[in-house]
């Protein structure tokens, strides 16, 4: 029997994915966001340019996955729930997450970070990582600490800004967020090191070229040493319990924890998007930690931080309508295809933080924001205390919204947001 081939994009599809999928993600900055691209991207709602035509596409070839032929590459769509879940889950066994993509982008700052190995040097990360973190518990033996550590944070921005009658942007949140994350994650000592943070940013803004832009090996080495002298010191946060991690020759945690450090940055912008949709929401506004948490998931299914997740093959795979695609073929899961797909989906375009307390998100494997499967995010968890404790303390103040695009329930929500022109009073 011969293999059957998967539906294949013509140059008219080639070029409408070019045109409406890949420019608007490329432009907005994959792994640094560029301000003004996301300003116009939001304007436009370039999101949902995307997820029109990937649901007429769907409508045209069927669900199965789409083939799109550019130049020598292969890059193969999901398109239906069923072979989402079969590429996340299959990670590691005929697919993997350190695709060629991801590795030219995330290379420039984090080689050797878990997420960019593969065999067992990503066992042995994997295993050093979920140690660190705690993962799959749900509250982190440090969250006492990290508790003081934001409430305390959450005190000054607020003194620095509403409580003296100022208006909160976004400019003061992030600010407060960075100096949240260098504590969670390296300590105390950490909190003023704004080089360590400018130093990330400038190798982040390299990787949204991904291969276009020359490795900066010196600067890298630069942060490194940096991240380094934290670990050695056991400072605080997580790089105290990094001692007592396993870890062998190859594990490398000086970039797992530049990994941390980088993947900490999403938060602010899924948490300062969940505190627009509570604003917008009075009805749903409630402070307790667990609904909080779900509010920033919420958040991240509808405007997923993680633009999309790449996976190469690396086993001949056969998908849902019996296609295979050779070793090597790209694959692409966009997320807001997933989250806000309207045909399968009631609450697509809703704020509705209940679907992950009752099972229907949670249960969902096309729902990814963290990811699933074998290289789900083992931060999560970490993350969603941080941003939930965070939003707990800024909601007792009352805020409301006074500035950016209102994220309430008179109409369908926005498939793409300009996080950076809330403003709250
Ligand atoms: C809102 C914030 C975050 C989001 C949306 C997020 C999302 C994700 C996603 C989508 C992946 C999988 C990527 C893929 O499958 O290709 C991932 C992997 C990972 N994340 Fe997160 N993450 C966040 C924060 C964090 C934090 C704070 C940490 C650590 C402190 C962390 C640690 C990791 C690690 C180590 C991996 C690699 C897992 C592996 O390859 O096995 N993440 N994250």
């Amino acid at each position: 029997m011969t293999a059957r081939r998967p539906a294949r994009a013509s140059l008219v599809d080639t070029v409408a994915l070019g045109a409406l999928v890949f420019v608007p993600t490329f432009a907005q900055g994959p792994i640094l966001r560029r301000r003004r691209m996301v300003g116009l991207a939001a304007r436009w709602d370039t999101n949902d340019w995307a997820c029109r035509l990937l649901r007429r596409l769907r409508g045209k070839h069927g669900t199965g996955p789409l083939l799109v032929k550019v130049l020598h590459r292969r890059v193969l769509l999901l398109l239906s729930p069923r072979d989402a879940r079969q590429a996340l889950e299959q990670t590691t066994v005929s697919l993997t997450a350190a695709s060629r993509d991801k590795v030219a982008a995330l290379g420039h700052f984090e080689p050797g970070a878990v997420l960019l190995s593969r065999g067992l040097v990503r066992q042995d990360r994997r295993r050093f990582n979920e140690s660190v973190l705690d993962y799959p518990g749900t509250d982190h033996r440090l969250c006492p600490e990290f508790d003081a550590v934001i409430r305390a944070e959450a005190a000054t921005l607020i003194s620095r800004t509403t409580g003296r009658g100022a208006e909160l942007t976004w400019d003061e949140f992030v600010r407060t967020y960075r100096r949240i994350v260098r504590r969670v994650v390296l300590g105390d000592v950490a909190e003023d090191d704004e080089r360590l943070t400018a130093l990330l940013n400038g190798l982040r803004a390299d990787a949204n070229w991904f291969r276009l832009r020359p490795r900066r090996h010196a600067v890298r080495e630069q942060l490194w040493e940096r991240v380094l002298g934290y670990l050695d010191e056991g400072s605080g946060g997580l790089a105290a319990c990094v001692a007592d991690a396993p870890r062998t020759a190859r594990t490398l945690p000086q970039a797992q924890a530049q990994h941390w450090l980088f993947a900490f940055d999403a938060a602010p912008i899924a948490t300062y998007l969940a505190l627009g949709l509570l604003a917008g929401h009075p009805e749903k506004s409630r402070t307790d930690h667990d609904y909080l948490r779900a509010c920033v998931r919420e958040s991240l299914r509808l405007w997923p931080t993680t633009l999309a997740i790449l996976r190469d093959t690396t086993r001949r795979t056969t998908w849902s309508d019996g296609s295979t695609v050779p070793v090597g073929t790209a694959v692409v899961y966009y997320s807001s295809y997933f989250h806000r797909d309207d045909s399968r989906l009631p609450y697509a375009d809703r704020f509705e933080p209940e679907v992950w307390l009752d099972g229907r998100a949670a249960e969902d494997w096309a729902l990814a924001p963290f990811s699933r499967g074998p290289a789900e995010c083992p931060g999560q968890h970490v993350v969603l205390f941080t941003s939930a404790t965070l939003l707990s303390a800024l909601l007792d103040q009352g805020l409301r919204q006074v500035g950016g695009v209102r994220l309430t329930p008179d109409a369908p929500l926005p498939r793409t947001a300009d996080h950076h022109a809330l403003r709250f009073a």
